[in-house]
């Protein structure tokens, strides 16, 4: 029986303004197609598994965005964090409710703000992962070919090819390296970007908390009895912030044995920035990207212009900038210097 569980707790905020605490990117329609990234997701996992067993495991404050976004899950399948502590704890309170209920679930965890253009050539990977995990404990991620010393990422070092459907076993996870460490990687060849999607079942999942982030375990134990009882709510606002604070990628792929890797092909970015964005979508001959329906452009080269409101927006003669503006927010930025906008994002007023 195959579950979803997407994670959708984070802030984004190196996509501010579009992306804010109050109203992250997951929730917004990034590439101007008039779906969100959740819902972007939802929609890519649906020819695998019913929205009935999808699980959605956000931040208290964002329920309310996600049963506006997603009005056929099931209310009972948002999971409320009463505070952020990392994907390790996020994904842990998803398995031990899934686990209660479905002992036998296998599942997919993904995050909910990446975006993916052949969705068919994805069902298919899923599918494959899916179908080793049914029946083996194997942790399945898919590896994305790196094509920068990005250090953003986690990388995934695999052995060489194992079986005919072109899955490999990984040698090594390294999350979030330095740059050369980084350039290494990309160097070395048989190097993936981690795309933060994890296949397992859920036995094979709460095994690996208890051996790699005892500390989230143990706190999931002390919530058990009072999952699905009218008790989980005030228990999980008790204990749910003792957690460790970590992600995943740290507390258990870095220790983790017997973890696979499908290459996947399916064109994919993290959309983690706006120089991201500016490379994922189409531009013009001047090597624009646009997304709003009132933009012009004269003289501009190398832009990214985003505004999400209906609003007419003229620009002439910039080059290499990022301009972007929601709610009353307006970012006129060197693509350069993109990597500031993350400390421009929280006003010093
Ligand atoms: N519920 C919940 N609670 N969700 C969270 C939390 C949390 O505390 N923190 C993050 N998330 C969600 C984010 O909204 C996102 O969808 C997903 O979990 C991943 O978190 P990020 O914070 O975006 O992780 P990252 O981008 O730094 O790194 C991960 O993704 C990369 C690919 O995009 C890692 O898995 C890397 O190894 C990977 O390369
Ligand atoms: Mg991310």
């Amino acid at each position: 029986e195959n579950h979803i569980v997407i994670m959708a707790g984070g802030i984004g905020s190196r996509l501010w303004p579009m992306s804010t605490p109050e109203y992250p990117k997951q929730f917004v329609d990034v590439i101007g197609c008039g779906k969100s990234l959740i819902q972007l997701t939802v929609e890519r996992f649906l020819p695998l598994c019913p929205i009935q067993h999808m699980w959605v495991v956000t931040s208290e404050r964002y329920t309310d965005i996600v049963k506006e976004q997603l009005p056929e899950l099931p209310e009972s399948q948002i999971l409320a964090e009463p505070e952020a502590r990392n994907t390790a704890p996020c994904i842990a309170y998803a398995c031990w409710k899934i686990k209660k209920e479905h002992p036998h679930a296998n599942i997919v965890v993904t995050p909910s703000d990446a975006l993916v253009i052949n969705t068919t050539e994805f069902a298919r990977c899923i599918a494959m992962a899916l179908n080793k995990t049914a029946d083996s404990n194997a942790i399945v991620t898919l590896g994305i070919k790196p094509s920068r010393p990005e250090t953003g990422y986690g990388y995934i070092a695999a052995k060489v090819y194992t079986d005919a459907s072109g899955m490999c076993e990984v040698e090594a996870f390294k999350e979030k390296p330095d740059k050369e460490t980084a350039q290494r990687y990309v160097k070395a060849g048989n190097f993936f970007w981690n795309a933060g999607i994890f296949v397992w079942n859920v036995e094979t999942i709460t095994t690996a908390i208890r051996d790699y982030a005892p500390q989230i375990a143990e706190v999931m134990d002390r919530l058990e009895q009072a999952l699905f009882t009218k008790r989980e709510h005030e228990e999980l606002k008790r204990l749910f912030p003792m957690c460790e604070k970590i992600s995943i990628d740290y507390a258990v792929m870095e220790q983790a044995e017997n973890i696979f890797v499908v290459p996947a092909e399916f064109g994919w970015s993290d959309l983690g920035s706006w120089g991201a964005l500016h490379t994922l979508l189409p531009q013009d001959h001047n090597g624009n990207a646009k997304v709003g329906t009132q933009i012009e452009l004269h003289n501009c080269r190398n832009c990214m212009v985003h505004t999400t409101e209906e609003k007419r927006v003229v620009l002439e003669g910039l080059e290499n900038y990022i301009v972007t503006e929601r709610k009353g927010q307006l970012l006129v930025c060197r693509m350069s210097e993109e990597q500031r906008i993350k400390e421009f994002s929280t006003s010093k007023k």
